[in-house]
């Protein structure tokens, strides 16, 4: 099985575990860290709406839980006609630990949709090298 599939049937598989009893939206993700390590994150939504996390938070937070610090590449996986991308939140919780050149694969049941670069989804992107700059006081 090619690598790309096996994180996508990850993905699928914790999106079949997600909590989403509000908008009825069940999302997957998976990350392959840079050592080829897997992680898998679902959304868990709650009764105040607002605390509510994302399938991409879930699986960072796996990561890291993991002693893993960079994603290599990423999966999302969700059902729908239109494509289900990291919402803003997210595209900022994954450049922390990504390259503006890191692949997200937009996914749906049947597969892969389309890939898209961290660059592409989330511009200008205001990360970790900026504060190296220390323009703090
Ligand atoms: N959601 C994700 O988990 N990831 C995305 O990329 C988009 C949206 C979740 C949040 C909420 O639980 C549900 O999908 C509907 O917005």
């Amino acid at each position: 099985m090619s690598e790309i599939v096996k994180l996508i049937e990850a993905a699928a598989a914790a999106r079949a575990n997600a909590y989403a009893p509000y908008s009825r939206f069940a999302v997957g993700a998976a990350i392959r860290a840079e050592d080829g390590s897997l992680h898998v994150g679902a959304n868990v939504e709650n009764a105040a709406y607002p605390q509510g996390q994302c399938a991409e938070a879930s699986a960072i937070g796996a990561m890291i839980a993991a002693g893993r610090r960079r994603i290599g590449e990423m999966v999302v996986l969700a059902d729908g006609a239109a494509l289900c991308t990291p919402c803003g939140g997210c595209r900022q919780r994954i450049r922390e630990f990504a390259d503006a050149g890191t692949n997200i694969h937009l996914c749906g049941p049947e597969g892969l949709r389309r890939t898209i670069t961290l660059g592409e989804l989330l511009p200008f992107a205001f990360g970790p090298d900026n504060l190296a700059a220390g323009n703090g006081r």
